[in-house]
């Protein structure tokens, strides 16, 4: 081969490699931004939660366009990183790998390409989340497929399974290990937890935390000696009944071992300080976040005497998922960083879209639609689309016809904003991934039925009994809301995922039109734990429930109308309606509306009929 053949050849390799399986292809290039520095310590943890399928990272959000690929690469660099300092890395994921994009759920069986494609990652230590117990064939995947993929690794404190073969319960993961860091020998015992779920099939068993950490099993684990670092690891949010409880228990017995908590589940970034050394981070949703934490000054197995009783320093730090953050934190850059193991992987992930068709155009969204950045009622919103445009236009069933219907539908049925421009097969799936459909009961006094609606979004209290970890709305608004207090946050736009009444994260002088909207974090350590420094988005409270009179001829007032609802939430509707003074049975009286429609293929349907791709129609 001549020369100029040869370095042609090698130019075409190097470029296909670096272009195009550096993220996905069709992502967009990251934004520089001003960056904050992680702090290293003996011992460092990356940690993802309620990553939810993402695992080709957004597609339309450049701080967010790493794909598991780079966050495969990421973590070798930094684990070489930690080598060459002599210190350890350990790598986390608190569940919800499942549900809520077409990577995961657009395939049959759901979840074989994210299960191939989760595997890549060297993870430490991982935990089931509630949406790997809603279905029996999801946990049934988890037992015969995730679980064995990650062996050793996979901890499930208060998790039992059916087993499909014996029907027999048994753990669906080790309960608890104990284990000594490679390069530090720092002696870790770590359990794996759940929060207080309720509302999964009835295969597995869901032991409340409160009763777990009673056991004898936890009780031993706590007593060993010979440990210098608990690590409680699992899909509870950092803020929680669940995790004070096992934080308290901890230290009835160990007033001084330092602990590390890493949780999830509400879908933010958060870090919570349970005493001074005592701590747990939240790495936010979607792979829009890698948690980074890291101590330094605890007592290891090389010592032969502990150290005086000194405090460890903990750090954290948000890193947002895209290649210039990954680059920042190893020192290295696009030449430098990527590993064959994690282009292969990119190249997977892309290869199992293509083979999905995830990009298939169902039609092009002319302009973005908003879950929280803007009031609920505006334009803006998606809410109100579907209240005012989608469910209208689309809501009959055959059987019903010139029936008014009043339908309700939950806020939390929609999971992710709208963007301008092509909605995808896999947007279907991020923006609604819920195989609900909808029932109703019919005839019902218009006037009760507004009643309904108005029990669900304004007395929540009522509701309390059916649901706790999340608070009694935690089920039916999207869950990064419930991360708050109802009271806390006003109907006025206040500050990313924080109280109205807060002070400004940053000082204003740093707002400059060149930074990027996004996290803007204040936790129980400050204000300096994103690793970028953005300029902050607005979040508006949206209610539980939104609602849609659908009349065929335009009645606004009619005597009774059949009250529709989105099945996931019978429960409370049911509960609602008695509240309302409503005398129905819905296990009697309730039926289905619509048969063989989801709300997902509602949306699709209304989508293909109106949003054509010249960009003209609205
Ligand atoms: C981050 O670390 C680099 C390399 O050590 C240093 O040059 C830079 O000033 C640090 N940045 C900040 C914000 O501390
Ligand atoms: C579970 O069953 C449903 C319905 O048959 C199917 O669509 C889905 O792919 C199955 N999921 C898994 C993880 O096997
Ligand atoms: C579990 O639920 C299924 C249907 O959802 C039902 O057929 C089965 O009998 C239930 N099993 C137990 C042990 O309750
Ligand atoms: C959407 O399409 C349906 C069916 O063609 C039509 O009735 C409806 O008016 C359209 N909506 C908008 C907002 O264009």
């Amino acid at each position: 081969m001549s020369f100029f053949f040869f370095s042609f050849f090698v130019t075409l390799l190097f470029t296909f490699s670096l272009t195009s399986f550096a993220r996905q292809p069709s992502a967009p290039a990251p934004l520089p931004a001003p960056l904050r520095n992680v702090t290293w310590g003996q011992l460092n943890f990356l940690h993802t939660t309620d990553t939810h399928g993402w695992l080709a990272g957004h597609l339309q959000e450049p701080s967010y366009a790493a794909d598991w690929g780079d966050y495969v690469s990421f973590a070798s660099r930094m684990r070489e990183k930690a080598d060459t300092q002599g210190a350890d890395l350990l790598v986390i994921d608190t569940g919800d790998r499942v549900e809520g994009n077409g990577l995961y759920d657009s395939s049959e069986p759901k979840g074989v390409y994210i299960s191939d494609v989760l595997r890549h990652q060297h993870i430490d230590l991982l935990s089931s989340g509630n949406h790997e117990l809603y279905k029996e064939n999801t946990s049934q995947a988890e037992f015969f497929t995730t679980v064995p993929n990650f062996r050793g690794n996979y901890l499930a404190s208060n998790i039992d399974i059916i087993h499909p073969t014996t029907q027999e319960p048994v753990p669906l993961a080790p309960r608890y290990k104990k284990f000594t860091t490679k390069n530090q020998g720092i002696r870790i015992v770590a359990f794996g937890f759940l929060f207080d779920f309720t509302k999964n099939a009835n295969n597995t068993i869901v032991r409340p935390v409160e009763d777990t950490i009673k056991e004898d099993w936890f009780q031993e684990a706590i007593r060993d000696k010979d440990v210098d670092l608990f690590l409680v690891i699992g899909h509870v949010p950092v803020h929680s009944k669940e995790y004070n409880a096992i934080f308290k228990e901890i230290r009835s017995t160990r007033w001084d071992t330092p602990i590390q908590f890493f949780g999830g589940h509400y879908h933010i970034r958060d870090f919570a300080r349970y005493d001074s050394k005592a701590y747990g981070l939240a790495s936010g949703r979607f792979m829009e976040t890698i948690g980074f934490m890291s101590i330094d000054g605890l007592s290891t197995s090389h010592q032969r005497i502990k150290p005086a009783l000194t405090t460890p320093n903990f750090h954290r730090m948000y890193i947002d998922n895209n290649l210039l953050s990954f680059y920042h934190h190893t020192g290295l850059d696009e030449e430098t960083f990527h590993t064959d193991h994690g282009q292969k992987v990119s190249r997977l992930i892309h290869q199992s879209r293509n083979a999905l068709q995830l990009d298939e155009i169902y039609g092009c969204a002319p302009r973005d639609l908003w879950m929280s950045r803007v009031r609920y009622t505006s334009d803006e919103s998606v809410y109100s689309w579907l209240e005012k445009q989608v469910l209208p236009q689309s809501l009959r069933d055959d059987s019903r016809v010139g029936k008014p219907a009043l339908v309700i539908v939950n806020t939390g049925a929609i999971r992710f904003d709208i963007f301008k421009g092509p909605f995808t097969r896999d947007t279907t799936y991020i923006v609604s991934p819920f195989t609900s459909g909808f029932r109703y009961i019919k005839d019902i006094p218009y006037e009760k039925a507004k009643l309904v609606v108005e029990v669900l979004n304004k007395q929540p209290q009522i509701l309390t009994d059916l649901h706790s970890p999340a608070g009694p709305v935690g089920m039916l608004t999207p869950p990064e809301q419930s991360a708050y207090p109802h009271d806390l946050i006003a109907d006025s736009g206040v500050n990313t995922a924080f109280p109205a009444d807060q002070a400004p994260l940053l000082s204003s002088s740093q707002f400059t039109d060149d930074l990027i909207p996004g996290y803007t974090t204040i936790d129980d350590a400050g204000t300096d734990g994103d690793d970028t420094v953005h300029k902050p988005i607005s979040f508006y409270r949206v209610p539980n429930c939104i609602q849609s009179l659908v009349s065929t001829d335009a009645v606004t007032n009619p005597a009774s109308v059949d009250l529709v609802y989105i099945d996931f939430i019978e429960s409370y509707v049911a509960l609602a309606a008695k509240y309302a003074g409503l005398n129905v049975d819905f296990t009697r009286d309730a039926d289905v509306y619509m048969p063989s429609t989801s709300f997902t293929g509602l949306i699709q349907d209304w989508i293909k009929e109106n949003w054509t791709c010249d960009h003209e129609t609205s």
